[in-house]
């Protein structure tokens, strides 16, 4: 793939009747009335493979950056896949991408459960064609605990659980030369390295800020790993900004304003943006590889301990042994290449 054209809803598409059967990818608009029928059944999840359509697959959004993404992304042609935790919470969203003439689907998905979420990555490779992009958006920030598989909840939830979902998409990913957009943080430049013996205790943190920072950390090295075992993949990781969004439901309701104003929040919509700017970035064009990271929609080098190649190998191992017991993914077998400069 890599040439993802996504129209964007009252971008001046060509209206649907004036382009009957145009097959380019991100321009096709030959949704058969049957399978529009189909798409209106939520009971029937994954029911349409149309393989001339945009396929983006979005973790975590019923709400927040996740939600705003998937809005800016809605056109006739896109078929949006939105993995999330609970259907109810999402149908809201997948009739506005409709609306916007989308189509758009559920796909129930828990991070904290590694086996289900291996699980859910694994009915979608079986029953799909194609996938062009997956957003690895979901997260927490300043909760405390450990997920049901046993990891320290922010590690087990924002990093772990995406790698579990990760690995079964790859053939797909691989096939489509599509793209992998990791939703990192600003956070991770607080984290100057992962400490794998407390992976598997509580949040120690009274906060959690630190194990947030250390997770986040995690999504650049994954980023990094994948580039180098799967480099028929584009990935790519960012910061999106600070995001006035549901993310902060753990500071009391009364001091959000507050925290708002001073952070200088931007809305979700921003966020939204700052990920299909990631999406939809391409490499300079006087040569050199697009950048690992993106602050906002600015290249910026990640922190030392996300360039540093030995720990990302580490994590790869350390995430592939956590999940090995659990699920089936294959282990990547491509010949490892060197890590992409970052700028
Ligand atoms: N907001 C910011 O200022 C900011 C800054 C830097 C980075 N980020 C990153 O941006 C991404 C999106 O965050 P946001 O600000 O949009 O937060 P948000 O409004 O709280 O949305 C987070 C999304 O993640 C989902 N999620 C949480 N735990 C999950 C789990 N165990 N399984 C599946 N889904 C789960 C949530 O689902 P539920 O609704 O079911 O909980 C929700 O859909 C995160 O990766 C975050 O780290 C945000």
């Amino acid at each position: 793939m890599s040439n993802i054209h996504v129209t964007r809803a009252g971008s001046g598409t060509e209206p649907l009747e004036n382009q009957p059967n145009k097959t380019r990818r991100g321009y096709h608009a030959g949704i058969s009335g049957t399978r529009r029928h189909a798409l209106t059944d939520r009971q029937s999840i994954l029911y349409v493979d149309d393989s001339s359509m945009n396929t983006i697959l979005i973790t975590g959004a019923n709400t927040g950056i996740g939600r705003a993404c998937a809005e800016q992304l809605a056109a006739p042609g896109v078929r949006l896949i939105l993995a999330c935790r609970s259907r109810e919470r999402t149908q809201p969203v997948l009739a506005e991408l409709e609306r916007r003439g989308a189509v758009a689907e559920f796909l129930p998905l828990d991070l904290g459960d590694l086996a289900g979420a291996a699980a859910a990555a694994k009915s979608f490779a079986r029953a799909n064609r194609s996938l062009d992009v997956l957003i690895n958006n979901a997260g927490l920030a300043g909760a405390r605990g450990l997920t049901s598989a046993g990891y320290e909840l922010a590690f087990g939830t924002n990093h772990l659980g995406h790698f579990a979902f990760t690995l079964p998409l790859l053939p797909l990913l691989e096939a489509a030369r599509g793209r992998i957009v990791n939703v990192s943080s600003g956070s991770h430049y607080r984290a100057p390295g992962i400490n794998f013996e407390q992976l598997r205790t509580p949040t120690r943190t009274k906060t959690g800020l630190d194990e947030y920072g250390v997770s986040k950390l995690c999504n650049i090295l994954f980023t990094a790993e994948l580039r180098r075992r799967h480099p028929q993949i584009t990935a790519v990781s960012l910061h999106p900004g600070r995001i006035a969004s549901d993310v902060w439901r753990n500071v009391p309701a009364f001091f959000r304003p507050v925290l708002r104003w001073a952070l200088r929040m931007e809305s979700v919509h921003a966020g939204g943006a700052a990920v299909v700017h990631a999406l939809q970035a391409q490499a300079p064009k006087d040569g050199g590889e697009l950048p690992l990271y993106f602050h906002v929609q600015q290249p910026r080098p990640p922190s030392r301990a996300a360039q540093r190649e030995e720990l990302a190998a580490e994590l790869w191992r350390y995430s592939m042994d956590a999940v090995s017991d659990r699920s089936e993914a294959p282990l990547a077998s491509e010949p490892l290449r060197p890590h992409a400069a970052t700028t």
